[in-house]
């Protein structure tokens, strides 16, 4: 079976979030359950672009408006990700150093899209399935069959899966002369709420939807940024598959990134190495517990919480637990966070910034990961952490629902939450701080952790069964 992802991110190439690692591993692992999987992304200019080689595989160019956009298709060369890697390059659109964060990112991923199809449609071979990824790639579904130009494609199914519905791509309705010819009758494919809804379009148009987690599938039918009663009209074609986990990258037992590996049996030694390492690093005492955060610092992860959370709890408990974030975004946020660094020295710190290998010594180091997310589609930072034998601290949504069973009730392992506020976050660092007397306790809950199995495997094969379906 030949599968095409479409996504505005993939690790290692450029990552943003979640979805960048979701992309990153998924087509690899569906290529060893013998698929022929592949992914195609617009062109950022990264490290990776730059450390790797490429092919040019196709040139050309299509009318978008008034104006012809020349662009070229580009392959990895040497498939080093266990997949062939495609990018979308267009002079001055598709060619720059971020991904999102741009004025004119609506055309910009418009762009994306139409030279993708345009490339399928001169393509001798074609994919079994369309595979489209959130917003970014949402009008493909519809172009392809719809749009006159592409009807060889339109026998092609298609799949959307939503990582997070927060974002829509939201474009107005005189976008429409950007589009390539269709039935103006179709107009209502692409339109809710009186304007172009690119993720709309997609739950409409694709052949089957998916959810990164069954509970936040659940959850969109009642909350999904204004979709919700379109969920629950597609709710028969839509279902929910739980992300894994790339299992070859984050694996403690051959984790290149951390001081000291470690597995099931040595965790206790190992990861006392590692907090030495990272208190060390943050002039933090090694004997008090460490709680860290990791993600995206904005209102959906609830990171505005964070620094008043955290003050209370030193007031509640006093100075007994050091407390690492990392992470970006929203620029209030991040100052908030960063501001009571000075009158927490040796307790507190704060690294505002993206750092791949700063995360993994986090998990191998830390006692207690606190995700307090008010939407977490899926969350992979859980997993990592259960991975590496640290504690979820987790609120009850989405995925964190799915994955995390808290340590009072039956085959529990992390501590579970149900309000995204201070009251609710410092009850449960309280409960950490009591649970982290009894170190038996503690590393029962962590041997049981390290055992449960997150891989891509299952899900993976899920995946093929729903294409199979179609
Ligand atoms: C998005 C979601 C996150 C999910 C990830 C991968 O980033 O916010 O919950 O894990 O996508 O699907």
């Amino acid at each position: 079976m030949q599968i095409l992802h479409i996504s505005a991110e993939c690790f290692p190439m450029a990552k943003a979030g979640g979805l960048a690692d979701v992309v990153g591993a998924l087509p690899k692992y569906q290529n060893e359950l013998h698929c022929n999987a592949s992914v195609i992304m617009p062109m950022h200019r990264t490290r990776f672009l730059e450390n790797n080689h490429w092919d040019v595989v196709h040139k050309a160019s299509f009318l978008f408006g008034q104006n012809s956009i020349d662009f070229t298709i580009i392959k990895e060369t040497k498939n080093v990700l266990g997949f062939e890697l495609y990018c979308v390059d267009v002079f001055g659109i598709l060619d720059r150093t971020s991904i999102y964060g741009y004025e004119d990112d609506t055309d910009r991923f418009l762009i994306f899209q139409l030279a993708v199809i345009h490339w399928l449609n001169n393509n001798e071979y074609l994919p079994d399935i369309i595979h489209v990824h959130d917003y970014h790639a949402g009008l493909i579904p519809f172009m392809i069959k719809h749009c006159v130009e592409y009807r060889k494609l339109s026998m092609i199914k298609t799949v959307l899966t939503i990582h997070n519905a927060q974002y829509q791509g939201w474009m107005s309705l005189e976008k429409i002369n950007l589009f390539p010819q269709f039935n103006k009758e179709l107009l209502g494919l692409l339109e809710w709420g009186n304007c172009i809804n690119p993720l709309a379009a997609a739950i409409k148009c694709a052949d089957k939807v998916t959810t990164v987690s069954p509970t936040y599938m659940k959850e969109l039918v009642h909350q999904a940024n204004g979709l919700e009663d379109l969920m629950k009209q597609e709710a028969a074609k839509s279902l929910g598959i739980l992300n894994g986990i790339d299992y070859n990258f984050w694996n403690p037992r051959t984790d290149k990134l951390i001081v000291q590996k470690y597995n099931s049996k040595t965790f206790i030694e190992g990861k006392k190495i590692n907090k030495q390492k990272i208190c060390s690093d943050f002039h933090f005492d090694e004997s008090l517990p460490l709680f860290i955060f990791i993600g995206r610092l904005v209102g959906e992860k609830a990171a505005d919480l964070l620094p008043a959370s955290i003050l209370k709890a030193y007031q509640q408990f006093g100075q007994q637990f050091n407390f690492l974030i990392l992470g970006s975004g929203e620029a209030s946020i991040e100052s908030a966070i960063s501001e009571i660094k000075q009158d927490h020295v040796g307790y507190y710190h704060s690294q505002i910034e993206y750092n791949e290998t700063l995360s993994h010594q986090m998990y191998a180091g830390a006692d207690f990961l606190l995700m307090p997310s008010r939407v977490e589609p899926c969350g992979l930072n859980q997993m990592y952490a259960l991975r590496y034998g640290t504690i979820p601290i987790v609120r009850r949504t989405g995925g964190l629902y799915d994955t995390v069973i808290d340590f009072g009730d039956k085959n529990g392992f992390g501590i579970c939450f149900n309000h995204a506020s201070v009251e609710d976050i410092v009850y449960s660092i309280g409960r950490a701080l009591d649970l982290y007397q009894s170190s038996d306790k503690v590393n029962s809950l962590r041997k049981k952790m390290i055992r449960i199995n997150h891989s891509w495997e299952r899900s993976a094969k899920d995946y093929i069964d729903l294409y199979n379906s179609i």
